[in-house]
């Protein structure tokens, strides 16, 4: 098949590559000449495992292109993949702009039966507007030819999205043709390993469940920070009561870790926009909204935590922070918590000394350059440099080699021997033995030497 891929961020220079590797023939359209260009060179603009050995290889072999024309992408395939970002707006609610003018441009270009595929995350009824955005192109130009407007939302993770799209656990398609049921079930047959995990069903609920989930997704771990909250007034360790709910297998365990907050480009921005739309249908969304200020308050939980020990005036400290990206396995900054963490200590008068072993030049550009140049921000090349003479270490994402640290190390660098640990990695009852206090996230504070059984 031969497909274009409008948006070469995330999502559509993964499923670019995926397609291309299992034998169709692609176009990846971007706007930003100079992302296409580097892209020609095997220079990607993302962190991410696996995928730069598909884009080489697959641009080697000419199975996919980069082109900064949709037109010349469009002279060559009649199946068309929209994956552009849909920014939070000012009130939260997310920006069509970028999506409704990729759909202009198809109009303006269409001149056959075309299957144009909605893989940004939009609000419920956005197909419906592509498809007028269209149609009213083909009416200004007098062209009459059919087309489909079809969603099938992404719900790879960064850091694992080659592998995601690789092995979906289900592919979500909304349509109501026959027609485009075959095309997708053909284009999706190598990605269903031993059984079918395509999903058909209405444009408008394909919309819902990629909102949904991310919001389902969101809810868990705010219910569990919320929790751990608790736990911490009332010497409860968190880690066992997630151990404890997880073995039920109506809860399970996979996202009810608590932490310093959930960040990136999907969960605050996908919970706010779904307020915002169930706003706008005049509905109060209660739980959606608890569940994105639970996770405002979070991100601040680190902060909260050094200014109940060090006081508000954080000028004569030092902090060293561990990771910076908004989880491992990514250079991402969006929504990180480590970025509220930062400010809220930089604007206490703390200084910052932060690692990360990818992200480092990705987060310099989140905040101020005098801040480095004024010595109270470093982005340093070593986690143990980051630790040198500081007041604390404090753990924000939770990266391998931070997992088994070599505590004499940091006993000896430290200026005062406290690890905060935003993603509960640590062992309290052994890292106390080494003679640090440990302050977790929903545990029991512990001080060097304590002997807790948790
Ligand atoms: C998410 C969804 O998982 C994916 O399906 C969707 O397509 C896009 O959004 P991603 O943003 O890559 O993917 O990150 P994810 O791995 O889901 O983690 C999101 C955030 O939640 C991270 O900041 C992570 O640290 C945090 N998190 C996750 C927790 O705080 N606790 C958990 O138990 C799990």
């Amino acid at each position: 098949m031969n497909i274009t891929v409008v948006g070469t961020g995330y999502v559509g220079l993964v499923m670019g590559a995926c397609i291309a590797e299992m034998g169709n023939v692609v176009f990846c359209v971007d706007m930003d000449s100079r992302k296409i260009e580097t892209l020609k060179q095997g220079i990607l603009p993302i962190h991410e495992p696996g995928l730069e050995n598909i884009v080489t290889e697959n641009h080697a072999c000419a199975r996919l292109h980069f082109t900064t024309s949709l037109a010349e992408a469009m002279a060559d395939s009649a199946v068309i993949f929209i994956a552009v970002g849909t920014p939070p707006g000012e009130d939260g609610s997310a920006d069509l702009g970028h999506v409704l003018e990729v759909a202009r441009q198809i109009g303006s270009l269409m001149d056959r039966p075309t299957m144009v595929v909605n893989k940004s995350t939009v609000p419920v009824g956005s197909a419906d507007r592509v498809r007028a955005v269209i149609e009213q192109q083909l009416q200004q130009r007098a062209v009459d030819v059919e087309f489909d407007v079809v969603s099938n939302p992404e719900f790879l993770k960064e850091g694992a999205a080659v592998n995601d799209f690789m092995q979906p656990d289900r592919v979500i398609v909304g349509t109501d043709s026959e027609h485009v049921r075959q095309l997708m079930t053909e284009l999706y047959a190598p990605f269903m390993r031993n059984h079918p995990r395509i999903l058909f069903m209405g444009v408008r609920d394909a919309e819902m469940t990629k909102y949904a989930a991310n919001a389902m997704l969101a809810t868990k771990i705010s219910f569990m920070n919320e929790i751990a909250s608790l736990c911490e007034r009332l010497e409860v360790d968190v880690e066992n009561v997630r151990l404890g709910i997880g073995s039920d297998q109506r809860i399970g365990y996979h996202f009810i870790y608590a932490g310093c907050g959930y960040g990136g480009s999907c969960f605050p921005k996908d919970v706010k926009a779904l307020i915002r739309i169930a706003q706008q249908s005049e509905f109060e969304p209660r739980l959606l909204q608890a569940v994105d200020a639970r996770n405002e308050l979070q991100k601040q939980s680190l902060f909260e935590k050094l200014v109940a020990r060090f006081g508000s005036d954080l000028s004569d400290c030092t902090f060293a922070v561990w990771g910076l990206a908004f989880k491992p396995g990514t250079d991402d900054m969006r929504e990180a918590p480590s970025v509220a963490l930062i400010n809220s200590l930089v604007g206490a008068g703390a200084r910052v000394r932060a690692f990360d072993p990818v992200a480092g030049q990705a987060a310099r550009r989140e905040f101020p350059e005098r801040w480095f140049a004024e010595e109270r921000l470093a982005i340093v090349e070593g986690q143990y440099e980051a630790t040198i003479d500081a007041d604390a270490l404090v753990l924000v994402t939770e990266w391998k080699p931070f997992r088994h640290p070599d505590f004499k190390a940091l006993k000896r660098l430290l200026r005062n021997p406290l690890i905060l640990d935003g993603r509960n990695q640590y062992d309290p009852a052994q890292v106390s033995r080494e003679g640090f206090e440990y302050c977790g996230i929903g545990r029991r504070a512990i001080r060097a030497g304590e002997q807790k059984v948790l």
